[in-house]
């Protein structure tokens, strides 16, 4: 096969760190982590995610960096031409659609989100939020429009202004390219939102009790964070919890890495690169994510309302209100620097979402950035359509679910099984170490071999079966009995038939249920996957096509 020189590349080490490091950085660790991090039992939780994050995380980071370098010098800069590279078999490619699949549809539902970031540092530097209720500020967005049936949708009007602004910028950042786009918005928004994350992380460390009316020192939401519970390790729910949370914010399995890695030259470092960026989101995630958002909370609410109400939602929903105990500048300042460290944080992991897709355009079917930074655009605008009008009907948790989630696992399990025994690990030790600056401890080798698959096939087996309550030992018990085996609703099979609603009609009195709503999500991703492959299908032709003439005309 002919290497092909590449188009575009990375103005500077450092800015190509903090472009994947941006890329890892994103809402997951602000908001994801500590929820997760709470409803897995705090101290409980830490261990499997380090674990995770050695024995999965960091072999997955190495997998892809080295799979994108390697696509990138045949001019492949997304998963499909990627995987197609690394065997014989036609059906590699396909295999690879999950990586367009994946940046595409989650990004539909996090600019969305990350519009909502923007939003709130408007208002709270407009001081919207002043004497507001938890309650009134969840339902910030709640704008209801009678189809005059009697049905609802939710007409959220300020947020779509918003997300239209999100999506521009998002663009229009994509549009400058490789070097004067992605790596100059990275090199500006990671350094700002360590800064802000630093700022509000003194600020919650430093919160006493009776400070501004807190009740608790902030230091007991801390000890419930880092107190390491053993017992944790033989439960499958933390590890699973665990091992999503290190997906999601690693960006692995999406095929966002694989695309930036693709810009590099043959012989550039990926091994110490890889690392860094990885430690940098850790750095992000645990230290400044795991000391703002709890800290606080537990502060003013209690350890025991903090468990039962924390959420992804919970940064929107409870902070403003917080922040108003610190008077009114602090409060507006809290607010800027909270919200603005979420849209940056947000921002760089979004254009990462967008940058694969286009370059899937520009590679296949000879877009030029323009087009393909438009395509990307109005896809993403349809896409996420049902997240904006039916956010609470569950279009959302279907999107997040089954691109956001499933895929991942789904993809990383995949990639790193024909990384390994397809392409073979011996050219694939080869590969990541070429052009290391650093040395690579041997039994890297072998967990990349043997663990990182088999974990990655437990997480995904783990899913699919989770039983109800996720009670493993309770399961198992019943299932050697005769009794059969209860499907979690939350597990893949549970989610596929619906498992735990009683009522399945998709209307009710003419009026379109939930679970409508969440079966035409369901069908909207399954043709979306089905076009992509499509699309990949005559890409290819087209490629052949396109040489056998040129072999016709020379
Ligand atoms: N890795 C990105 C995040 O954590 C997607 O939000």
């Amino acid at each position: 096969m002919a290497e092909i020189k590449k188009k575009e590349e990375w103005g500077s080490r450092i800015g190509l760190i903090l472009a994947v490091a941006g890329n890892a950085v994103g809402l997951g660790n602000f908001l994801r982590f500590p929820a997760q991090a709470v409803q897995n039992g705090g101290g409980a939780f830490i261990i499997p995610y380090l674990v995770s994050f050695f024995l999965m995380g960091i072999p997955l980071l190495w997998i892809e960096w080295a799979i994108g370098r390697h696509g990138g010098k045949y001019g492949h800069h997304s998963t499909p031409g990627m995987l197609d590279v690394l065997g014989k078999n036609k059906i590699l490619k396909y295999f690879g659609v999950f990586g367009i699949f994946t940046n595409l549809t989650v990004a539909a539902y996090y600019c969305y989100i990350e519009s909502w970031t923007l939003s709130y540092v408007w208002h709270s530097i407009t001081g919207t939020f002043s004497g507001k209720t938890t309650e009134q500020i969840s339902l910030f967005f709640s704008h209801y429009l009678d189809l005059g049936n009697g049905s609802l949708i939710n007409f959220p009007s300020e947020a779509v202004i918003f997300f239209i602004i999100t999506i521009c910028l998002n663009l229009w950042i994509l549009s400058r390219g490789i070097s004067k786009g992605i790596e100059i918005a990275s090199k500006i928004g990671m350094p700002i939102l360590i800064l802000f994350g630093i700022f509000l992380a003194i600020r919650a460390l430093t919160l006493k009790a009776g400070d501004h009316g807190a009740i608790y020192d902030s230091i007991v939401g801390l000890n419930f964070l880092w107190t390491p519970q053993f017992d944790s390790l033989t439960n499958p729910k933390v590890w699973l919890a665990a091992a999503g949370q290190i997906f999601f914010t690693l960006s692995v399995g999406m095929g966002s890495i694989h695309c930036y890695a693709a810009y590099l030259k043959e012989k550039e470092d990926i091994a110490l690169n890889a690392a860094t960026a990885g430690w940098m989101n850790e750095f992000v995630e645990v230290i400044l994510g795991g000391s703002i958002i709890i800290p606080i909370a537990v502060a003013y609410l209690g350890l025991d309302w903090v468990k039962a109400n924390v959420g992804f939602e919970m940064g929107f929903r409870t902070m403003p209100m917080l922040f108003q105990h610190w008077g009114p500048i602090l409060a507006a300042l809290a607010g800027m620097t909270w919200f603005g460290l979420l849209f940056f944080a947000g921002i760089t992991s979004s254009i990462a979402m967008g940058q694969p897709v286009m370059a899937f355009l520009q590679d296949s079917f000879n877009l030029t950035r323009k087009k393909s930074v438009f395509t990307f655009g109005l896809l993403t605008i349809l896409l996420s359509l049902p997240c904006v009008f039916f956010y609470e009907a569950g279009a959302f948790g279907e999107f997040d679910y089954w691109a956001g989630t499933f895929s991942l696992v789904l993809f990383a399990l995949g990639e790193s099984i024909i990384f390994v025994w397809v392409f073979g690990i011996d050219k694939a030790w080869e590969e990541i170490n070429r052009g290391a600056d650093i040395k690579i401890p041997l039994f890297f080798k072998y967990i990349i071999k043997y663990i990182t698959p088999t974990f990655l096939l437990a997480v995904f087996i783990g899913s699919f079966i989770k039983p109800v309550d996720s009670n493993w030992t309770g399961a198992f018990i019943n299932f050697f009995s005769g009794n059969g085996w209860q499907f979690a609703s939350d597990s893949v099979i549970g989610n596929i038939f619906n498992i735990g609603i009683v009522d399945t009609r998709w209307f009710i009195n003419g009026l379109m249920t939930n679970v409508f709503v969440i079966d035409m999500t369901r069908v909207l991703l399954l043709s979306t996957f089905i076009l992509i492959s499509a699309a990949v299908h005559f890409a290819w032709r087209k490629k052949k096509r396109d040489q056998l003439s040129q072999e016709r005309n020379s």
